[in-house]
């Protein structure tokens, strides 16, 4: 018996071994993000910068700002070796799919799609990124050379709209060269055609309306919801780890969570969307925290962004910034998904906002060690910024002049170092520890892995700080940056129930201290799934530390799950056959040491966007809503709240309203519609439930009247 078992788990073992280097992780909190505006970073093949179909669109001496540059995929491989240096471990390019080949003003090229958010073929590479035949060469070569750096490629990619329907190529979208629709020629409804949205805070106009006078797509259209989904599948073969999702709060909400499940099924993957600005202040704030908590889809973190300008380069108090954290991480399940970021392409520059390269440095030790996955915006690390118009879009978009070695690029180097060696910024708690207008300490904890952070942020006040607690056991702390931003040492003596004093201590203005310690876990510990929902036969990755050289076994609900690939910190698994829900997801270890559990939602099947109208439904006052709720997860389970049922419904045609959901492929639901006051009371329609059988394919459609 023993020796036939030892063989069999032998040949088990190799199996996982080559199915291990095809799968890629997804745990994304370990990532530190790059992002980059191809056309602005390295021109690495000039044969590309004017390529006849879209000749003109080019300005070599770069200063039209609204022209190609040059930079291309080619100029991003060349720079890899820059780009691995800097630590990082993923690049968010821009959108590198074919764009408008046009000017938009005839004459001279202003506003061309250097930028890429202007879509005219998904299914192609842009020209003046790859080659003038629109092919795949320079994109598959510039992953296979990331993916042997060991970095992950994340593409941006804007499921909203094709290009400018009043100027150009008025809209027109092309499949793999192929001719669909432009905004006069439309016959099949591929496109929403309603006005500029006038009202940000109107759910319906965000998702139906125009975008700064860009064509809408209708994703509800069966051709269009194919098209994208199978565009964002075909750039999963050619190696996309990620989607950065563009202007998510302005294509069909409902729809999106069918577009992740799409993707998630076809391979591991990562998505976060632009919701902007999902912020506490934005009348909409609830719809951006529910869409995150429940679609697999992350999101820019537009709150800490707006804090740590304003803190940061506008040196207002920390608390702005630490109220920031509490609020969100109140409200985002997912909070170490939220992707986290100061700088972007859309806003001026930090050192635009304050030419002072400590603070900026400050920004950037802070966003490295908050909870969260960290975008640093190219060039940010070379200090470039040109101020002209406040530095706003385009002015943001800078060439990048030099390629040094600058202490912006030591100091991120450490950090994406540290994510690595201690999990607790990858997957720990955020505990706030000191606070002052210029002082910020704050504490990372996953376990016995502990990273204490002190951020003075004053250009010339040093502070002296007292009654200063943290879970770092006793014993002294030299700093972890080595002193590369004035950080100091400190000493803790033993205390009780994790407040170890710190005595008193001075730190220097402008420094950043880091103390930390890799204690590990005492036993499996899980800090990470994703994605956080799919359906039975899904493949998910949990990620933590301990889990053991040995398979052991991962339960959803206590139902046995296939492992896929098992190694001491990461475990991919398939989803059992268990009825939708939401679960705990149980690691066992070798040893029987059982793991923390972590959340995961079962859905019932692969899901298909469906359309739902309920005509004459009561009428309403301002702040109630109509809802739907049914009878499985994906309808809420016949949840009554805001969070749980399905919803707002949107009402264009009051008291006619409409919602197009995510449902499960096949299934026959059941279903009713609900009005939720602003007081949160409910009223039920009358009569038997509703009932429909969702299409095992493309999208449905069901109308019914409510039920008096
Ligand atoms: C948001 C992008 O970040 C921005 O740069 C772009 O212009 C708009 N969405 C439209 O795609
Ligand atoms: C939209 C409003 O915001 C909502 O509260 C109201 O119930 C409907 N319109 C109907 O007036
Ligand atoms: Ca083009």
């Amino acid at each position: 018996m023993k020796p036939h078992r030892h063989i069999s788990a032998q040949i088990w073992l190799l199996a996982l071994a080559c199915c291990t280097h095809i799968l890629q992780a997804q745990d994304f909190k370990k990532q530190v993000i790059y992002q980059i505006v191809t056309d602005r970073f390295y021109d690495g093949d000039p044969s590309n910068d004017n390529p006849a179909q879209s000749a003109g669109l080019y300005d070599s001496t770069k200063t039209n700002w609204q022209a190609y540059w040059g930079g291309d995929l080619a100029g991003i491989q060349k720079k890899l070796a820059y780009i691995k240096g800097l630590g990082v471990t993923a690049i968010w390019i821009s959108p590198t799919v074919d764009n408008e080949n046009k000017n938009l003003a005839s004459g001279s090229p202003i506003g061309s799609p250097y930028h890429g958010y202007d879509a005219r073929d998904f299914m192609r590479v842009e020209e003046h990124f790859g080659d003038a035949a629109n092919t795949w060469k320079a994109f598959d070569s510039l992953v296979a050379a990331a993916h042997q750096d060991g970095i992950k490629v994340i593409v941006d990619w804007a499921n909203n709209h094709s290009n400018y329907k009043g100027g150009g190529e008025q809209g027109a979208l092309y499949n793999n060269g192929v001719f669909m629709a432009s905004d006069a020629n439309d016959p099949n409804g591929y496109f929403h055609h309603n006005p500029d949205i006038a009202d940000f805070n109107d759910r319906y106009q965000l998702q139906y309306y125009t975008l700064e006078g860009l064509e809408d797509l209708n994703q509800e259209n069966a051709t269009i919801d194919n098209y994208l989904k199978t565009a964002m599948q075909q750039f999963q073969a050619h190696g996309a780890d990620g989607f950065r999702l563009d202007a998510i709060k302005h294509a069909t909400w409902g729809w999106e969570y069918s577009l992740a499940n799409i993707v998630f099924s076809n391979k591991p993957s990562f998505l976060y969307g632009e919701w902007f600005n999902n912020n506490s202040g934005d009348p909409l704030y609830h719809d951006a925290y529910k869409f995150a908590n429940k679609s697999g889809i992350s999101e820019l973190d537009f709150g800490v962004n707006q804090a740590m300008r304003d803190v940061f380069a506008g040196d207002k108090n920390f608390s702005e910034l630490d109220s920031a954290i509490t609020t969100e991480n109140a409200n985002f399940v997912w909070q170490n998904d939220l992707v986290t970021f100061f700088d972007s392409h859309d806003e001026s520059r930090f050192l635009t906002l304050n030419n002072n390269k400590n603070r900026l440095h400050e920004a950037l030790a802070f966003l490295l060690t908050c909870r969260g996955i960290p975008v640093i915006l190219y060039g940010d690390e070379q200090y470039l910024h040109i101020d002209t118009s406040n530095g706003n879009d385009p002015y943001d978009r800078v060439w990048m002049s030099s390629f040094d070695k600058t202490s912006a690029y030591t100091l991120i180097g450490k950090l994406a170092a540290l994510r690595q060696s201690n999990d607790a910024i990858a997957y720990g708690s955020w505990k706030q520890r000191w606070i002052n207008n210029d002082v910020y300490i704050y504490e990372r904890q996953f376990y016995n892995d502990v990273v204490l952070v002190a951020i003075n942020k004053n250009n010339s006040a040093t502070y002296n700080i007292s009654g200063l607690n943290t879970v770092l056991p006793a014993g002294t702390y030299t700093d972890y940056l080595g002193g590369l931003l004035n950080g100091v040492s400190l000493s803790v003596q033993s205390g009780s129930g994790g407040n170890n004093p710190a005595g008193t201590f001075t730190i220097p203005a402008n420094s950043v201290s880091v103390w930390q310690i890799a204690g590990g876990t005492p036993g499996p510990a899980v800090g990470s799934i994703g994605p956080t929902i799919g359906q039975p036969g899904m493949s998910v990755t949990i990620a933590g530390d301990q889990f053991g050289s040995r398979p052991g076994s991962v339960a959803v609900n206590g139902a046995a799950a296939a492992i896929q690939s098992w190694s001491n910190a990461s475990v991919t698994f398939t989803v059992p056959n268990v009825a939708n829900g939401i679960y705990p997801v149980q690691l066992t270890a070798a040893s029987g040491a059982k793991a923390n559990t972590i959340q995961f939602t079962v859905l019932t099947a692969k899901l298909v966007p469906v359309t739902f109208t309920v005509n004459h439904a009561p009428s309403t006052n301002v702040g109630d809503y109509i809802f739907l709720t049914g009878n499985t997860i994906e309808l809420g389970n016949w949840g009554t709240t805001f969070d749980s049922a399905v919803g707002p419904m949107l009402d264009p045609n009051y008291p006619d309203w409409f919602l197009n959901v995510s449902l499960p492929a096949g299934v026959t639901v059941q279903f009713k519609f609900i009005k939720i006051a602003a007081d949160g009371s409910v009223t039920w329609e009358n009569g038997n439930n509703h009932s429909f059988m969702v299409p095992v394919s493309g999208t449905g459609n069901v109308t019914v009247n409510w039920q008096n």
